[in-house]
């Protein structure tokens, strides 16, 4: 596996593998890699001739108060299974090398940017949208891989690719969770053991949410309530629970089809968010 820490090393490698007429797949992360990252990197794989994966903690992403210097950092660790699952090559910038100093430039994807995680992380999808499409110019590639765990991004890239027209296939991947149905995130490693026992509950509630809905529920604010309140005596701080739409994010209504449930709860240091798509048969 070659490994660029410079843009230019990186743009020479891709250069050689694009004159040769390869196709290149990307699959940008923040490190700390879990089994998700690695069904990305095997999906991609698959799909393409070379695979790049980025590493890098993206300073604008975070806000204030945020955990931007406590977040993992799993260098050696991530290299590691990166060589293990065959990647060609590992873009590892500073946060120099990412950002020039004064720099101006912010992509925002309006209203979906704003929803849900957006309302309670102002900025967050900005940075993310923002260091994305950089990391799509430095690398090229022909298409990208995303975890669904991250959902409202995974809507929000798609949108930016759509209306700037950028020439990158999104393509996306289940969450792929642990037997006790808590979704994989590198920010699990903050959970204490009581609390491990306790997160699975948010995987478990978004189940029954979706069971209430499929089973003919009205979709109302009256079970968005009832789980939280549920999550809220289990121990969680629940920042939202919401039944909206797959296709804008917005509150879904009663004729709409097909549907997401998304949460985000904090349990001790860990902000924790997961999300279940359904449709109903009309
Ligand atoms: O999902 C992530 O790990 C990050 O938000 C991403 C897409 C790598 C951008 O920093």
């Amino acid at each position: 596996m070659q490994v660029a820490n410079t843009l230019v090393d990186l743009r020479n490698a891709v250069k050689t593998w694009r004159l040769a007429g390869e196709r290149i797949a990307f699959v940008p992360t923040m490190g700390n890699l879990h089994a998700g990252h690695i069904k990305l990197v095997e999906e991609a794989k698959q799909a393409a001739d070379k695979v790049v994966v980025s590493i890098f903690v993206n300073p604008t992403q975070f806000g204030v108060g945020e955990d931007f210097e406590a977040y993992p950092r799993t260098e050696d660790a991530d290299k590691q299974k990166l060589q293990a699952a065959k990647v060609d090559l590992l873009f590892l910038p500073s946060v120099a090398e990412m950002y020039a100093e004064g720099a101006k430039t912010v992509i925002s994807v309006k209203t979906l940017s704003t929803l849900h995680c957006g309302a309670s992380r102002p900025g967050h999808f900005d940075g993310v949208a923002t260091v994305v499409n950089k990391l799509f110019n430095m690398v090229q590639p022909d298409l990208a891989f995303f975890g669904q765990k991250d959902y409202q991004q995974l809507a929000i890239i798609r949108a930016m690719v759509n209306d700037l027209n950028i020439p990158v296939e999104i393509r996306s991947t289940e969450t792929v969770r642990e037997s006790s149905g808590l979704a994989m995130s590198s920010r699990n490693g903050y959970l204490s053991p009581e609390h491990i026992q306790i997160a699975p509950k948010l995987y478990r509630t978004l189940c029954t949410v979706r069971d209430e809905v499929l089973s003919g529920n009205k979709i109302d604010e009256k079970i968005e309530k009832a789980a939280i309140t549920s999550l809220n005596n289990a121990g969680f701080q629940t920042d939202y629970l919401n039944i909206c739409r797959q296709t804008d994010l917005q509150k879904a209504e009663q004729q709409d089809v097909d549907l997401l449930v998304l949460a985000a709860a904090k349990l001790g240091r860990s902000r924790l968010i997961d999300n279940i798509c359904f449709s109903l048969a009309r």
